[in-house]
C-alpha cells in the first residue's frame, strides 16, 4: 500500500515503499518455479556431507524446517535409515511436491504444513532439528530457533546453515547498478530479507542457551568469469522474483524489471568475479542436567 505524502529517506527509498516492503509477508522467493529451482539447485552430496557434520546419524529422529521439495529431508532419510525424517514447509504446493517426490524415490519421509514460528510437532520430539536456507528470510529467525530447540529432545542436536554476504560481492559492478543493488537490498531488507544472517548465527545460538556450539564457513557460489547455464537459470528466476517483488512494492515497474535484466548481464561477463559464505552453527540443546544446574545458579544469582 502506497501513501500519497510519502517522505525521501535518508538514502533514497521512499518511507511509503518502505512501509511497504515491511507490510509485505511472505517468502521473498515465492513463484511457480520454486519446487523446480530447488530441486535444481541441491546438491545431495553437498548436503549430505552438512548434515554429517552438523552431526546426524542413523536411528535418529530427524526434523527440516522450511524443507521446500523436500531434497535435503530425502537425504535426511537416506542417513538415518531406521529413523525417521519429517520435512515441514509453509508452502502447501511444497509439501504435495516433496511428498510426490518422495514417494518416487521409495523413500519413508514425511512431510507436514507448518510454519518455522509455530511447528506442528510436540515437545522434546527430536534427535536432531536442522533449517538452511531459511533463517536468512525470516523477520524473527530467533523466534524460529526457539521452535527448533522446543521440538528437540534435551541434548539433542540443533544445527542451522546460511548464506553470509549474498548480492553483495560482485566485481566489477558499474555504479548505477551499484545504486540499485544497494536500494534493492533495502527494501528486500524491510520484508525481512537479511544477507547477513550467516554471521549472526552463532551469538543467536549463544543467546538462546545453546552449548557444544560449533561453527563452520565455507566458500559458496565463487564465480570467476560467466557461470554454468544452470547456476545462469537459478540467478535469472531469483532476478526475475526479485525484481516482479520490488516493482509491486514500490509501484515503480519500469525500474525495477530494467534493473533485473541489467543484474542478470552482470553474470554473463567475463571478468565477473563473485562470492558468498555459507555459515553453519551446530549445537547441542541443554540436557536436563543442566537445565536444572542453570536454574540452581538462577535461585543463587537472585538472593
Ligand atoms: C530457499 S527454500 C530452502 C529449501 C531447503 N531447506 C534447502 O536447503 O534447499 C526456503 C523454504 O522455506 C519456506 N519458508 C519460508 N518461510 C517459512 C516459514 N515461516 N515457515 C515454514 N517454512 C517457511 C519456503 O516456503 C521455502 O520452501
Amino acid at each position: 500500500m502506497l501513501r500519497k505524502s510519502a517522505t525521501k529517506t535518508r538514502r533514497g527509498s521512499s518511507s511509503s515503499q518502505l512501509l511497504a516492503a515491511r507490510d509485505h509477508s511472505g517468502y521473498i522467493m515465492e513463484s511457480k518455479y520454486e519446487v523446480s529451482r530447488l530441486e535444481k539447485k541441491t546438491d545431495p552430496q553437498l548436503a549430505w556431507r552438512q548434515l554429517a557434520w552438523a552431526g546426524l546419524r542413523p536411528g535418529m529422529r530427524a526434523l527440516e524446517v522450511g524443507c521446500g521439495s523436500g531434497a535435503v529431508t530425502r537425504v535426511m532419510e537416506r542417513i538415518v535409515v531406521a529413523g525417521h525424517a519429517i520435512g515441514v514447509d509453509q508452502s502447501a504446493d511444497r509439501i504435495k511436491a516433496a511428498r510426490t517426490l518422495a514417494r518416487k524415490a521409495n523413500l519413508g519421509v514425511r512431510f507436514k504444513l507448518g510454519n518455522a514460528y509455530a511447528l506442528p510437532v510436540g515437545d522434546g520430539k527430536f534427535d536432531f532439528a536442522w533449517s538452511r536456507f531459511l533463517f536468512e528470510y525470516l523477520r524473527h529467525p530467533e523466534r524460529a530457533l526457539r521452535e527448533l530447540i522446543r521440538v528437540t529432545k534435551p541434548g539433542g542436536i540443533i544445527s542451522v546453515a546460511d548464506l553470509d554476504g549474498q548480492l553483495e560481492q560482485f566485481y566489477p559492478l558499474d555504479r548505477s547498478l551499484k545504486r540499485d543493488l544497494t536500494e534493492a537490498l533495502r527494501l528486500l531488507g524491510a520484508t525481512g530479507f537479511d544477507p547477513h544472517l550467516g554471521r549472526k548465527l552463532f551469538t543467536m545460538f549463544q543467546i538462546a542457551g545453546l552449548h557444544n556450539i560449533r561453527v563452520k564457513a565455507a566458500p559458496y557460489q565463487v564465480y570467476a568469469g560467466p557461470m554454468k547455464s544452470a547456476d545462469l537459470a537459478n540467478w535469472r528466476l531469483k532476478s526475475e522474483n526479485s525484481g516482479r517483488l520490488l516493482a509491486r512494492l514500490t509501484g515503480d515497474t519500469k525500474r525495477w524489471m530494467s534493473f533485473s535484466e541489467r543484474f542478470m548481464r552482470v553474470f554473463e561477463r567475463s571478468d565477473l568475479f563473485y562470492h558468498c559464505t555459507m555459515i553453519h552453527v551446530s549445537a547441542r540443546s541443554p540436557t536436563r542436567a543442566l537445565m536444572s544446574r542453570k536454574l540452581v545458579f538462577a535461585k543463587t544469582a537472585d538472593r
